[in-house]
């Protein structure tokens, strides 16, 4: 692996960009918006933008299912807009990460029209199709990801064509070559317009097992989905194009499965330079009923399974830039109020979370709003909310029950919608996020949870927000090695160490005191970020509840 890339240094910042600043005062944040936002963005000492789908879109899945790869969405701005947010971001220093939803297309895209016309269209073979079944109603058993069959019959045919995800997203078929030249010219298109780094969205289910079997009852079709045998072959394929074109792009994948064997097969010089998984968030599945679905039950985070985790990725990776260390994404309900304590201790759980997860090795992404302590929306009525499930699990789960008040609950952590609340920029009408049009997702207003009450504030999450990047910069924390401390069940802390310097970062994951003893040296090391004043007696250290402690030695 390289080692002087520049994304061994990245901080990203991730943005939704329907959710982020709004400039046509139509309720939806746009492009022009976000280069509106670059000196807040800059001020908080980030280098690296990833921004969800901005190109042209059915808007089916807000972007991810794609209509055209190479134009932008009107609903975003203009092709003068991408030029001008590709120079001013360029002429500050930060990087831009564009988002590349590549397993599927919008069946708005020209391709899935073309192959609609029949059999014989050149474009047929761009997607995956099957014949009608002699018995039963579909070629198989399996269901997509969003619900439902994971097939769809073609209107003026006899054929099925697969879909992973929602039914007006047709999986593309990589085994098609022409297929897989044009996806190459499209990412050659886009870094010659001028992306630093690209994220393949979905890429572990490229290449599904085409004799398409029947998945057993106890089975998930993901087995039968992810991972298929020329998977490794068309990503290398694919980083060899893009390396041909520029040896300076970083390539992450979205491999929401992944766990530390497979982020390791996959962060190779000739595949990723990344991955993004799910696999961190340990669920505490155990404590779910078998009555309810499981997508929508809340449970607490299993945090002896999140430290294993922790350590087998962070072991794995030693010698790679990258675990990507993150808590919150548009995909998942944000993690501080999920797993912390964002009623009573909302300052020390966002501050905590954060020190506990970036100043591990790896390249962190932080998602908009989380440096000011942003909380999830909060729907109050399930009809509100796009998530496919929503609905039938609140029936289910009334049925059983259950209150509406425990039933929202669930949901509004569990649900994706959730995370995609407008930016909380001032504690003024619509949060500052649009002038008077409403916002296209329900949204809370926070008073003091926005950027603008928080610059005011030097002790604020914001501020400490900067700091805590300030200090991830260093050499230590970007290449220094990493251990994990053997401490008790609710206390993470780690020592990274780099060329004789050495820090021990201490949290506490829980809501009451905790005491270590014999770890930090008093006179030696400096206190160099924390949540609370330190009390260190005697070789013992007092962390009160959802504190966070960085001390530095030289
Ligand atoms: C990825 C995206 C998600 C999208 C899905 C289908 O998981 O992160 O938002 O819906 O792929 O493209």
């Amino acid at each position: 692996m390289l080692e002087n890339n520049w994304w061994h240094e990245a901080i990203i910042y991730q943005i939704y960009p329907r959710s982020f600043f709004d400039t046509t005062n139509n309720g939806i944040g746009d492009l022009k918006g976000i280069i509106q936002k670059l000196d807040y963005i800059e001020s908080l000492g980030v280098n690296t933008l990833w921004i969800n789908p901005i190109t042209a879109s059915a808007q089916v899945d807000n972007g991810y299912d794609s209509s055209n790869y190479t134009k932008i969405d009107p609903l975003f701005g203009t092709e003068e807009v991408v030029d001008l947010f590709f120079s001013e971001t360029k002429k500050r220093g930060l990087k831009v990460i564009y988002d590349f939803p590549l397993n599927h297309t919008s069946d708005q895209h020209m391709w899935f029209k073309e192959a609609l016309k029949g059999p014989d269209n050149p474009y047929r073979d761009y997607y995956v199709w099957a014949d009608g079944p002699d018995e039963g109603l579909y070629p198989n058993n399996w269901t997509a990801a969003f619900g439902g069959s994971a097939w769809t019959k073609e209107m003026n045919g006899d054929q099925y064509y697969l879909h992973i995800f929602k039914k007006e997203m047709p999986e593309l078929n990589w085994d098609h070559e022409p297929l897989r030249k044009d996806m190459a010219k499209v990412l050659n298109y886009l870094i010659d317009k001028g992306i630093d780094g690209i994220r393949l969205d979905a890429f572990i289910f490229i290449d599904v097992d085409k004799r398409f079997p029947d998945k057993d009852p106890d089975m998930e079709t993901q087995d039968l989905i992810e991972y298929g045998e020329n998977l490794k072959k068309y990503v290398k394929e694919l980083k060899a194009s893009v390396r041909a074109r520029s040896k300076d792009i970083f390539v992450i994948g979205e491999a929401t499965s992944a766990d530390a064997q497979r982020i390791d097969e996959y962060t190779q010089e000739e595949l990723l330079d990344g991955v993004i998984t799910l696999s961190h968030f340990t669920d505490n599945d155990d404590l779910k009923i078998d009555e309810l679905p499981e997508m929508n039950q809340h449970v607490p985070l299993d945090f002896d399974k999140f430290k294993r985790t922790q350590k087998a990725i962070q072991e794995h990776l030693a010698d790679r830039p990258g675990p990507i260390l993150f808590w919150n994404n548009h995909d998942r309900p944000r993690s501080p109020q999920k797993y912390g304590d964002m009623d009573n201790y909302r300052d020390e759980t966002a501050k905590m979370m954060a020190t506990l997860l970036y100043l591990q090795k790896g390249i962190p992404i932080i998602y908009y709003g989380e440096e000011v302590g942003m909380n999830n929306s909060g729907f109050e009525d399930p009809s509100n909310i796009s998530d496919n499930g929503a609905l039938s699990f609140y029936e289910s789960a009334s049925e059983l029950g259950w209150s509406h008040d425990k039933i929202m609950k669930n949901l509004n952590l569990t649900v994706r919608d959730a995370s995609r609340g407008i930016m909380q920029w001032s504690n003024t009408k619509w949060s500052g996020f649009t002038e008077d049009a409403a916002p296209w997702i329900i949204s809370h207003q926070e008073a003091t949870y926005n950027v603008e009450d928080q610059e005011k504030d030097e002790n604020s999450i914001l501020n400490y927000y900067r700091k805590l990047i300030e200090l991830k910069k260093q050499p230590l924390f970007t290449r220094g090695g990493w251990k994990l401390l053997d401490t008790e069940k609710k206390i993470y802390a780690y020592k990274r160490n780099y060329e004789g310097t050495q820090a021990n970062v201490f949290c506490n994951f829980s809501d009451e005191e905790r005491v270590i003893e014999n770890i930090v040296n008093a006179s030696d090391d400096q206190l160099v970020l924390s949540t609370h004043d330190a009390e260190l007696k005697d070789q013992k250290m007092v962390l009160p509840a959802y504190s966070a402690f960085v001390f530095v030695s030289e």
